[in-house]
This record gives structure tokens, C-alpha cells and sequence, in this order.
């Protein structure tokens, strides 16, 4: 805490500090205030100028840090500790209290940081599960007045639309008396539009049976043609009249169409024939459904949206509406949700409203649109996921909009509400719904909160006339489905600006290239980052200073946060920075008398981003195929090195190279004995990856009796308080000696088979390879190399949040569909997870090695 703490004081906190905390901090020379801690008799004698309870009381403290201790163990139930009693002041006087040392210092060094923050008082005041998904499209809003004089209805459209998780519209060029179907027309809408908008939106023009010829004097100002054969006015008769406008519309420019039975037949026909994409609006027929299916099996460019109207309501409701479809047709839809691309509003509910003898408003059922569906994800009948491909990402792609970099929608998934008997008619007030819009952010600025618009209307852009996105050059569906599942998890990534999110996405997560990273870290415009103090004040101050690392037994846990905590520092500065100069002038001597690739090579790369040198000896090139011993060899690196990271297949080399050597030896694997270094990654790994290590169930699978790496890591375990399974056939059983060293001190149990109800409580799976160099006999090794394998089958058992660990190299017993296993899970936001890690515990290996190299050999003195 010490450096977060002079921080504070550097940024002009007033610090105040009971008894020995105090007396601590100004050892340090940093000014601080001393507190009388409470005592038995109460807090009543105690001046109040050294009083912290009259300073919780009086709310003279701003931010009140205190840590647990850790004696849960010790105490009966009943005993309340003095920290617990100041904590519960705290709480009862509404002082903000931090009880966590990794949340306390992440605050210290967000607030020195001085982001500017919109953070109102309901930011913190929920019990709802929250998630942030990008902003929605409404594709379809019906504007009655869009063409007429004066109206206000565009902007009434916007302002619920918005109020309703919607950044961005498309307008129905059709109106309730007159269609957007040419310039006049489309002049009136822009004069109605103008400044009006509260999200972006763009017009389409409207097909007529003789506007074919007009409309090149247009184009150029709407997003789309429509061709409507099923609206209030304005409809196409005939087929025939439409062949025109598949002449004369430019490609890059979208068709859609509310055709419905023949009518639909014949423009899906049309669109073959002129080799050019459709889009259907409000499908609500089960033959049309069909059709759709039938056309997209056979390869025609169709897509199709279906109203959220019509999956929710049907003429079981409303036996007069024409426009609903039956049950049977309802049920047709919901049967073919893999068929239907988006989810639209339109003029569906207006219809609906209109049937029902309600004064239709316009803005009728775009409230009910995203409830209706969340309420559909919270009885199992849709994803989260359904919902953002169809109101998000598909509409993004089908009509080439452009992405909303900071625009998003917090949505409170379970919160229940009742549709109210308001003002404007629904047809389900009186119904319970599930899923209530929070937030929404548009172009980064609040733009509506809590039932309140904080934007002002004209924020929006015309996009109208916007030329089609860019795209990849192919558009079948493969290539659209990677365009368009990346996009949406960098915006939710974006919003969380999180590197330590699990994403299958590695452009947008923690082990992007490097040019990305650099992408990436100008996109959030954060400045560079310097080392600051706290990084060389924990370098300087490490137990491992010159020390060798032969085996993990030489750390406790103290230790293991102090590396963990140098290791998240070198992560953040190699994101932003490349190469650290930590260790400029430093060299360190790598030789593996084994084969290696990663530990060789992250060492290597790990001295490198820190500035440092490396010469790395070939054992078979050296004078070690000459006799040389293993002494005299490492004398020898000793004498051009400040550090020697070494590899060797008998289990005494490292502490013999130690004896010999005046400087640090770090053990890169000793026979089948230790493997430190890996097992200070691979626990860093199932830290960052899942938050803490107590709790955990980790399960080793494999040969634990020769993988080093497991020896060493269950060997760390001992700090934590986990539950450890061994599954290994007997013959690869851990050895004794190991489970010695874990009898009485932590729980394991050991199984011979990897069965289902393991799989199931596992939170860590540890897997390893058959040391096939390390068995006497090779049909032994024949025998048992495949024993376990870990497949998709394996992982349909496992936990969503679940983590698959491998040292690597891998042979069998992990098949290559695990690394594209992929769960999405809700947490804050919508996540997509893959449990297999194995290639990010590698990215961690170079933190946690560089973290080592730095603390073994200390900053260089320009750093300090
Ligand atoms: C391991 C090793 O060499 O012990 N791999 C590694 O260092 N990354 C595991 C193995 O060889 O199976």
C-alpha cells in the first residue's frame, strides 16, 4: 500500500491513520494525522480532533481504507473486532469505505489518474445484474408525419427510440398520408428532420409504380430503396412495375421490402435474376418464413426482419388485425429465429394500436420492443446474444452502417416491471416484463438515464447519404459472421477498457500483436506509461535481489504478490510501451541442455523488453559435448553474464550450477523435479484469469509423477486455500515425496479416472503431457500416453467459467477443438469466454518472467 498511499498524498489527500498505521506512514516521510483508534469504554472521551469517530461522524473523512485482517480462524463468532466497529461507522455514516487492497490501490491510482468521470449518485445503487451492449438499430421506424409540414413526429420517434436502447434509426420512407417517393418529398423530410434527432438515423426513398426514372435525383440522399406492396398508401400493384427499380438502384445501396406470398416469390425471383441482395420487412406468413428459409438454403442474397410485434402478439389477441399473424404463423416464426436476421418495430404497432381502437401515437411499442425480447431471454426462449446479433450487429451489416464507437445501452437484464396504463397505448400494459434500459450512452456522453433524456435534440447525424462501410472483399456468410462477432465484443471491451478480459478476439484483448496493442491503447487516448516510482520501489525492495531461483519452496506468499504485483506493472508497461529500460546494460546467459521453446524463448524476450541483452549457449554446440562439466560450464557464462537461466535433465544441476555460480542461477526445469518459473506463470495465470486463487478446485490431469511443472505448482498451492484433485493413471501417480510436502497442509484427493463429477466442480484444469524422454520402458509410454484426453465432450461437463491450463507443449491429451471452445457468459457485461487458456498462460509467462529477471537483478541505476 505504501506507494498508493504517497500517492495520495501526492495528489493532495489529507491522510489521517490510526496508531501504528500512522506512525508507519510518517517513518516514510509522508505526512499523516493520527487517530485514536476506538476503545473498550466507547468513543465519547476521545478529543475530537484525534477522534475517528467523530471524523466518520462528522464526515470530515472524504474515503475511509480499511483492511480486514485475515484472523477469521482464530475467533469466536460473536468477537467484534475494533476495525470491524470503525468499518460499521463508516457504513452508517455514509462515508465511502474500501475493505480490499487490490480495489484500494486500483482506486488510489484511478483517482491520481484524473479521468473525468460522469458518475451520478444512482451509479452505485443497484441490485440488478447489469450488462452493456452496444447501442441498437430500430431498422424500421415508422414516422406517420415523416413527409408532412411541420410535424414533430421524427422527433418524438427519436426520443423514445433513444429512451428505448436505440442509438441509431432508419426511417420508413412510408407515412400515414403521404411516402417519401421523391425530391419534394424528401425535401419535406429533411426540413422535418433537421436538427431534430436525438441518435443517428438516415431516410430511404419508397418505390411507386412510375418513380423508377426519378430516383437517380435522389439517391445520393437516403440509405435505401423500399418497395412497399402491404402499407396504408403508396402500395406497388404489381411485380412488374418494380422490375424498373432493380435496374436503375445503384448495388452498394440496400432493396427491402414488405412483399408478403407471390408478391414476395416474384421479388425473390427478380433478385436472383439481377444477382443482388433483398431484404424482407416484417415477415409475419409461415410460408414466407419458409420461403426465406428455402432461398437462403439455395444461396440467394435474402435477409429478413421480423416485427417483435408479431412474436409476441397474434390474432388470438386481436382477431380483427390482418396484419398479425395467426398462432400458427407465430409459431412458425419462432421456429425459424435461426432464419430471421433482425428484429424491427415498423408500423406494426401502430396497425395493432389502431385495430384495437386505441388513438395510435407514434411512438407506439418501441418501449415494448427490447422487454419483450429480454423477457424472452429470461425464459430461456432466446440469448442475450439472439437479441444483439438482431437488433445490432446484423442490421450494422446488412445495411452497411456505421459502427458507434461510444455508444451503449445499460440494460438491468432482471429487473421486473409493470407496463404501465400510460399515455401512449401498449398492447401489454397490465403485463409483467423483464429487462429495463438504465443508460444510454451516444457519442460517450450520457444520453439517457434512468427515464431521463440528458441529451439534446439535433445530436444526431444525418447518415442519409453516407456511401456503403468498407467491408471485407468477400461477403458469403462466413466471412460476414467474423466481421460482425469481433465488432460487437470491442464495443462491449471498449466500454469495460478492461485488458483482462477472455475474449475468443485476440485483435481486441490482452495478446493482440503489438501493433494492435499500439491500436488499441491510442484508440482510449491514454498517455504513456512510465514506470512510475512504485514499479523501481518494488524492484528495489524484493527478497529475490541476487538470489539463485532453484525451487518454489523459497517463496512465500508475500513474496509471490510482490512478483505478481511486478509482473501486472510490466504487463501495462509493455502494452503501452514495447520495451521497458529496467535492465538497460544487463545481460543474462540463457543454456538449455533440454529442448525448450517457451521458457527459452520468454526469457529471452523477457530480458529483451526490458531492455537487457541475452547471449544464448547451445548446449550441443558447446564445450560440454567435449567433457566440460556442468561446474566448470556455468563458471564459464558466470564470467559474461549478471544471470544464468538454465535447463537440465538431472535433478541435482541446478543446485550444483548454484554452488558454483557467483551469479543468480534461475532453475528453467531440473529433471522431472521443479519447474519454478512455470509455476509462477501458471499461477499468475489462474489469478488474472479468475480473481483469486482460494476457493478454487484445481484438478492435475496427466503424468504427475515426471511433469515438473506440477510439482512445482502444487507446491504453491500450499499458500492458498484450495481443493486439489490428482487424476493420473497409477503408474504417473505425483510422487511421494511430493505429496509429503502436501499431507496435513491442504486437501487432495486422488482419482485414476478424469470422470464427469470432476470435470464439474473444477475451476482450474491442469493438464500435462506424457514425459515420454523420462520413462524407461517406451511400450510403457505407448501404453499410457493417450490415457486422457481432453475434448469438447470433457468440457460439455465443465463449468462455463472454467479454465484449461497446459504448461505445453501439448501432444495428445488436449485435441485441437478445445482451443476454439467458446461460452458466452453474462457477468457485467456480455462476455464470450474461452476456457481454453493455454495460449494467454503463455503471454503471461513473459510478465511474470520479466517481473523475476527484474527482481533478481534490480533496476539498473538510471532507472532508479
Ligand atoms: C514443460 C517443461 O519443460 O517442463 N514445458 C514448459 O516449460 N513450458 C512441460 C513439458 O515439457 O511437458
Amino acid at each position: 500500500m505504501l506507494p498508493s498511499i504517497r500517492r495520495l498524498h501526492e495528489i493532495g489527500y489529507r491522510l489521517f491513520a490510526t496508531a501504528g498505521t500512522s506512525d508507519f506512514i510518517q517513518e516514510h516521510d509522508i505526512p499523516c494525522q493520527y487517530l485514536e483508534t476506538l476503545n473498550e469504554s466507547g468513543a465519547k472521551e476521545q478529543k475530537s480532533e484525534y477522534s475517528l469517530t467523530q471524523h466518520l461522524a462528522n464526515s470530515t473523512i472524504d474515503l475511509y481504507i480499511n483492511l480486514p485482517s485475515n484472523n477469521r480462524f482464530r475467533r469466536p463468532a460473536s468477537y467484534m473486532s475494533t476495525g470491524y466497529r470503525t468499518r460499521r461507522l463508516a457504513v452508517d455514516y455514509s462515508i465511502p469505505l474500501v475493505t480490499n487492497v487490490k480495489c484500494a490501490k486500483l482506486l488510489i491510482e484511478a483517482l491520481s489518474r484524473k479521468i473525468n468521470l460522469e458518475v451520478s449518485d444512482v451509479d452505485f445503487q443497484s441490485s440488478h445484474r447489469t450488462v452493456i451492449i452496444p447501442g441498437l438499430v430500430n431498422i424500421a421506424a415508422f414516422v406517420p408525419g415523416i413527409a408532412k409540414a411541420k410535424s414533430s413526429d421524427f422527433e418524438e420517434v427519436t426520443r423514445a427510440s433513444l429512451a428505448s436502447g436505440f442509438t441509431m434509426i432508419r426511417v420508413l420512407p412510408v407515412g400515414l398520408d403521404e411516402s417519401l417517393t421523391d425530391a419534394r418529398t424528401i425535401t419535406a423530410a429533411h426540413i422535418n428532420t433537421k436538427n431534430k434527432s436525438h441518435l443517428d438515423f438516415n431516410i430511404s426513398v419508397a418505390a411507386t409504380w412510375d418513380n423508377a426514372q426519378q430516383l437517380g435525383q435522389v439517391v445520393s440522399e437516403v440509405g435505401s430503396l423500399f418497395i412497399p406492396f402491404n402499407h396504408l398508401s403508396g402500395n406497388i400493384n404489381k411485380v412488374a412495375a418494380v422490375a424498373s427499380h432493380f435496374n436503375i438502384w445503384p448495388p452498394v445501396k440496400p432493396i427491402v421490402t414488405d412483399a408478403k406470398t407471390t408478391d414476395l416469390a416474384s421479388i425473390l425471383l427478380l433478385a436472383s435474376l439481377h444477382s443482388r441482395p433483398v431484404h424482407i420487412h416484417n415477415v409475419i406468413h409461415k410460408h414466407d418464413i419458409a420461403l426465406i428459409a428455402l432461398s437462403k438454403e439455395k444461396g440467394l442474397q435474402v435477409t429478413c426482419d421480423v416485427s417483435v410485434y408479431a412474436l409476441f402478439l397474434s390474432r388470438a389477441d386481436y382477431p380483427e388485425d390482418p396484419h398479425l399473424p395467426t398462432s400458427k404463423d407465430q409459431k412458425a416464426l419462432w421456429e425459424h429465429m435461426d432464419i430471421i436476421d433482425c428484429f424491427s418495430i415498423g408500423s406494426l404497432p401502430y396497425y395493432v394500436a389502431h385495430s384495437a381502437k386505441q388513438n395510435p401515437s407514434p411512438i407506439v411499442g418501441i418501449a415494448d420492443t427490447l422487454p419483450l425480447l429480454l423477457s424472452a431471454v429470461a425464459d430461456g426462449r432466446l440469448t442475450l446474444d439472439d437479441v444483439i446479433q438482431r437488433l445490432h450487429d446484423n442490421p450494422k451489416r446488412i445495411f452497411d452502417l456505421h459502427e458507434q464507437q461510444d455508444s451503449s445501452v445499460e440494460v438491468e437484464l432482471d429487473r421486473r416491471f409493470t407496463v404501465p396504463l400510460g399515455p401512449i397505448w401498449s398492447a401489454f400494459a397490465g403485463k409483467t416484463l423483464t429487462g429495463v434500459v438504465r443508460r444510454v450512452m451516444f457519442n460517450g456522453q450520457t444520453a439517457y438515464l434512468d427515464g431521463t433524456i440528458t441529451s439534446q435534440r439535433g445530436q444526431g447525424k444525418d447518415i442519409s447519404g453516407m456511401g456503403p462501410i468498407p467491408r471485407p472483399s468477400t461477403r458469403d456468410s462466413t466471412s460476414s459472421t467474423s466481421v460482425v462477432g469481433p465488432r460487437r465484443r470491442m464495443t462491449v471491451e471498449h466500454q469495460l477498457q478492461s485488458p483482462f478480459l477472455r475474449s475468443a478476439d485476440h485483435s481486441n484483448s490482452t495478446y493482440a500483436t503489438p501493433s494492435t496493442m499500439q491500436q488499441s491503447s491510442a484508440l482510449m487516448s491514454i498517455p504513456p506509461m512510465i514506470p512510475g516510482p512504485s514499479l523501481s520501489e518494488m524492484i528495489s525492495h524484493t527478497p529475490f535481489f541476487r538470489k539463485h531461483i532453484i525451487s518454489v519452496k523459497q517463496f512465500d506468499r508475500n513474496d509471490l504478490h510482490l512478483l505478481f504485483s511486478i509482473a501486472q506493472e510490466m504487463r501495462i508497461g509493455v502494452e503501452r510501451q514495447g520495451v521497458l529500460n529496467i535492465l538497460q546494460g544487463r545481460l543474462i546467459c540463457t543454456m538449455f541442455f533440454e529442448p525448450s521453446t517457451r521458457t527459452c524463448s520468454s526469457f529471452e524476450a523477457a530480458m529483451q523488453r526490458l531492455g537487457g541483452k541475452v547471449v544464448s549457449v547451445t548446449a550441443s554446440a558447446s564445450s560440454v559435448t567435449k567433457g566440460e562439466s556442468l561446474g566448470d560450464t556455468i563458471r564459464t557464462l558466470a564470467c559474461y553474464s549478471d544471470a544464468i537461466v538454465m535447463r537440465h535433465p538431472s535433478a541435482d544441476s541446478a543446485q550444483i550450477a548454484a554452488s558454483v555460480s557467483p551469479v543468480p542461477i534461475i532453475n528453467g526445469g531440473n529433471g522431472s523435479i521443479e519447474h519454478p518459473t512455470q509455476a509462477f506463470l501458471d499461477l499468475f495465470t489462474i489469478r488474472e484469469e479468475l480473481g483469486t486463487v482460494n476457493g478454487l478446485t484445481i484438478t492435475f490431469v496427466g503424468d504427475l509423477k515426471y511433469g515438473r511443472t506440477v510439482h512445482s505448482l502444487i507446491r504453491l498451492m500450499l499458500h492458498y486455500h484450495v481443493n486439489v484433485n490428482l487424476v493420473s493413471p497409477s503408474q504417473l501417480a505425483l510422487p511421494e515425496e511430493v505429496k509429503a510436502d502436501l499431507r496435513g497442509r491442504i486437501e487432495f484427493q486422488e482419482y485414476t479416472e478424469l470422470n464427469r463429477e470432476i470435470v464439474a466442480r473444477t475451476d482450474v484444469l491442469y493438464c500435462t503431457r506424457v514425459q515420454q524422454e523420462r520413462f524407461e520402458s517406451n511400450d510403457e509410454y505407448e501404453r499410457l500416453k493417450s490415457y486422457f484426453v481432453i475434448d469438447n465432450r470433457v468440457l460439455r461437463a465443465a463449468k462455463k467459467g472454467m479454465i484449461v491450463l497446459h504448461p505445453l507443449p501439448r501432444n495428445q491429451e488436449i485435441s485441437d477443438e478445445v482451443d476454439f471452445d467458446q461460452v458466452n457468459c453474462v457477468s457485467f457485461v456480455l462476455l464470450t469466454m474461452q476456457r481454453a487458456a493455454y495460449f494467454r498462460q503463455m503471454r503471461y509467462g513473459l510478465f511474470v518472467r520479466m517481473a523475476l529477471l527484474a527482481a533478481v537483478m534490480g533496476p539498473s541505476s538510471d532507472h532508479i
